[in-house]
């Protein structure tokens, strides 16, 4: 490689059309994936006070929503139910009535065309918040397995293009491919969050998604945030298990995870900027403490860059709006 002064690495950065040229990686909207939370009821819309910007919204509602991010061109939508009643299994979760099956019914007859994501996991439906069947206090995997293919089953009924179970529950995606497959919905794609985290990031999601546990924590299933090659093998079992894509979750703080898995697989590869991400730039944005529209935009080609090929973010319809102008 050449050196000063033979080399100036300037020379390609003096004016926007050559930076143009050169630039490695791109955002665009369709690789942006917008989270939505759905709640029973109907003409519903509150607010998620840590949250700026995000509500709860009914299936009736949410369908706003969903317009607003298909004609901003945003990819995607993922679903997350809230439900009215909780019980000690999660049983809201598989109601072909829940607010989430009818969200998806409605998303796919008035907005066809926008990729429809359901998160599967028991939080939100069980009443001690753990993301499945507690035993003795701890969460009994194995029993758990039977649960999240019976709500996957009754997503891919209501019309979901992509099933994305966030549990962290060993041999999940096996389970659920399985009864997909029995219930004639081979097709139906599972994205994995392979690599989840218990991180302290997901603090205004428990409050939007109301799924905190009432007792102790999610150490006990989800990632240790030490860890990096644990990540490739939670990301290999399930690739094995019959996962069709990946995730790594939260995004920011873990680049190098994402980079890893997308090397080491090939696989397409999410990340999920989570709500703790977006609250603390909301949160500056708000103070005047930093741009707040160019950190949202650097955030988001920062994971590109790492490696993944779309991003679940808060941000989706703000940067696909911001996206499309900037064309
Ligand atoms: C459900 C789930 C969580 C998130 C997505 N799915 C919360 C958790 O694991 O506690 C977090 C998303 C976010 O923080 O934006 N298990």
């Amino acid at each position: 490689m050449a050196s000063f002064p033979e080399y100036r690495g300037r020379r390609f950065r003096r004016t926007s059309a050559l930076r143009n040229l050169v630039r490695e990686t791109m955002l665009a909207p369709s690789q942006l994936v917008m989270p939505l939370f759905v709640r029973d009821g109907k003409n519903l819309r509150r607010p998620v006070e840590s949250m700026p910007g995000v509500a709860q919204t009914s299936p009736d509602e949410v369908i706003r929503d969903v317009e607003r991010a298909a004609s901003a061109g945003v990819g995607g939508v993922i679903l997350f139910g809230i439900p009215d009643t909780k019980d000690a299994t999660g049983s809201e979760a598989w109601n072909d009535e829940g607010a989430v099956q009818w969200a998806v019914r409605l998303i796919k007859r008035d907005v066809p065309g926008i990729v429809v994501i359901t998160d599967v996991c028991m939080c939100e439906y069980t009443e001690h918040g753990h993301c499945g069947i507690l035993e003795n206090g701890e969460v009994n995997n194995d029993a758990t397995l039977e649960l999240l293919s019976r709500v996957s089953v009754s997503h891919a009924r209501a019309g979901a293009d992509v099933i994305a179970p966030s549990d962290m529950m060993d041999g999940r995606v096996k389970a659920i491919r399985s009864a997909l497959d029995g219930a004639k919905f081979s097709s139906t794609p599972i994205l994995s969050y392979a690599a989840k985290y218990a991180s302290a990031f997901y603090g205004p999601f428990r409050e939007a998604a109301e799924s905190a546990p009432k007792e102790g924590d999610r150490k006990g299933y989800q990632m240790d945030p030490g860890n990096a090659d644990e990540a490739l093998r939670e990301v290999f079992a399930d690739i094995e298990e019959g996962a069709d894509a990946i995730m790594v979750k939260p995004a920011g703080p873990y680049l190098d995870i994402i980079t890893r898995v997308k090397e080491a697989t090939g696989y397409p590869v999410a990340a999920y900027q989570v709500s703790g991400e977006y609250a603390m730039i909301k949160a500056a944005g708000e103070r005047g403490w930093i741009d707040e529209g160019r950190v949202m935009m650097e955030s988001l080609l920062g994971i590109r860059r790492a490696g993944a090929d779309f991003i679940l973010t808060y941000f989706a319809i703000e940067a696909a709006a911001k996206l499309r102008i900037a064309d």
